[in-house]
């Protein structure tokens, strides 16, 4: 006997029908959307060399000292399961030598080493955006609106977007020196985590969740009181661009995000209805990533948004009781070929169709229909053959009649409701 687990891994999902097709559709959506604002699909690998995360990540963010999936592989090379889009994309960029400006966009897997919960999965959908090489504070507000009008579509009502500007290296830095006093004068009152952040990373600890740290931080400088004038313009710019848009947003002072590549926007969109996860998505600029990876001084932005959390946001639409689908039953052995040639010719005319070759019986056809929630079936017997007819029952509503063998497609196409 095998001793295989009957069990997914924890933190990891199955997704079944229809929710399977509910995150399909979800998906569609997102590429429709980022494909009417330019953006193209990049398909990059599920695993990349360990560096490429480490290097732009941040050796001191959470993603990279607790949550990746790191392994050697048989020849000892150094990888690691994606565990976020950006960082592979900008290789394959750089890679690939891809002309610049370009507007790129995925969808895909991405795993993190973490204790799962409503919302939180160790392995988990993201789609994202990354616009390289475009600079303007309006190609910020078209990112974040972009985010948003996602979560719109989607029927996310409670969804806000949350805005901050972190500065440029030089504003950084003034910023940086002046919390590094304000922490070191109130490091009794910082968690083990916090204390060890003051001097690898200060901005982390506006990030920490320890009660003592954020009242700590409560009165700390903040990265918008040290922007530089161009910073400052930069950020008016994209909240101008906002308002343009007429999206509705918050300013978050606090808001500097878990990755160390960021720079001057940074944003996130928040739901009220994920409670402890309610980040349902998040980006910001990253203007000297393509640099720091050999590449050319390229301004960035873009964005991740996490499918399995705007799923869970979402409201449910009630299923279609029927799908579109055609169940062609045939009454006796002989007409088996005409029902495969059928099916063959109303997948040709894209109608979904089926065959139940298995069942002997009618009723055996008719109930494999129903387990396939089909919208109809189409009966073929030796009467229909011979007058070139079929015969075609709605299993909305049972009724069922005789229409010609040539306008069956038309016929089938009128009984699906979506
Ligand atoms: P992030 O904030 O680390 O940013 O992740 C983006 C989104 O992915 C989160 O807001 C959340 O919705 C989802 N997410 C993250 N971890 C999990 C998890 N364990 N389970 C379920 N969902 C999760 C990034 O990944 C950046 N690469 C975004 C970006 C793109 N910045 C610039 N370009």
């Amino acid at each position: 006997m095998s001793d295989l687990k009957q069990s997914r891994p924890k933190g990891t999902q199955d997704f079944v029908p229809p929710d399977s097709e509910r995150r399909r559709r979800a998906e569609d959506r997102f590429r429709h959307l980022a494909e009417a604002c330019g953006y193209r699909e990049i398909i990059t690998p599920t695993f990349e060399h360990t560096a490429v995360f480490v290097k732009s990540s941040g050796e001191t963010s959470d993603i990279v000292t607790k949550e990746m999936y790191s392994f050697k592989d048989r020849a000892e090379r150094d990888l690691t399961l994606r565990p976020e889009g950006t960082p592979g994309a900008v290789r394959a960029v750089l890679e690939n030598r891809l002309r610049l400006p370009c507007r790129l966009y995925y969808v895909g897997p991405c795993f993190r080493y973490s204790r799962p919960q409503k919302g939180r999965y160790r392995e988990f959908g993201q789609l994202g955006v990354e616009a390289l090489g475009e600079a303007s504070p309006f190609v910020d507000a078209e990112v974040i609106f972009l985010g948003s009008a996602f979560f719109a579509s989607l029927g996310i009502r409670d969804c806000t977007t949350q805005v901050n500007s972190i500065g440029c290296r030089e504003c950084r830095t003034t910023h940086r020196d002046a919390l590094r006093k304000y922490l070191l004068d109130r490091k009794d009152q910082l968690c083990e985590d916090c204390r060890l952040r003051i001097d690898r990373n200060p901005l982390r600890v506006f990030d920490c969740k320890v009660e003592t740290c954020r009242h700590a931080v409560a009165g700390a400088p903040t990265p918008r009181q040290y922007l530089c004038p161009s910073c400052q313009a930069h950020f008016a710019g994209v909240l101008a661009g906002l308002d343009r848009h007429g999206l509705h947003y918050v300013v978050n002072d606090r808001l500097v995000r878990g990755l160390d590549y960021y720079n001057r926007t940074t944003f996130e969109y928040i739901s009220a209805s994920l409670g402890a996860q309610d980040s349902l998505g998040g980006g910001g600029r990253y203007d000297y990533l393509l640099e720091e990876f050999g590449g050319p001084d390229t301004p960035a932005i873009g964005f991740a948004l996490g499918l399995d959390r705007a799923l869970l946001a979402a409201p449910v639409a009630p299923a279609p009781p029927r799908r579109s689908l055609a169940f062609v039953v045939w009454l006796t052995e002989a007409e088996t070929g005409a029902a495969e040639k059928l099916a063959d010719r109303l997948r040709a005319d894209g109608i979904p169709a089926q065959v139940d070759y298995d069942s002997r019986k009618v009723k055996g056809q008719f109930r494999s229909a129903d387990a396939a929630q089909a919208a109809c079936c189409i009966v073929i017997g030796p009467d229909e053959l011979a007058k070139g007819v079929y015969s075609l029952k709605d299993l909305a509503t049972g009724e069922q009649r005789e229409v010609p063998s040539d306008t069956i497609s038309a016929e089938v196409r009128a009984l699906f409701r979506d």
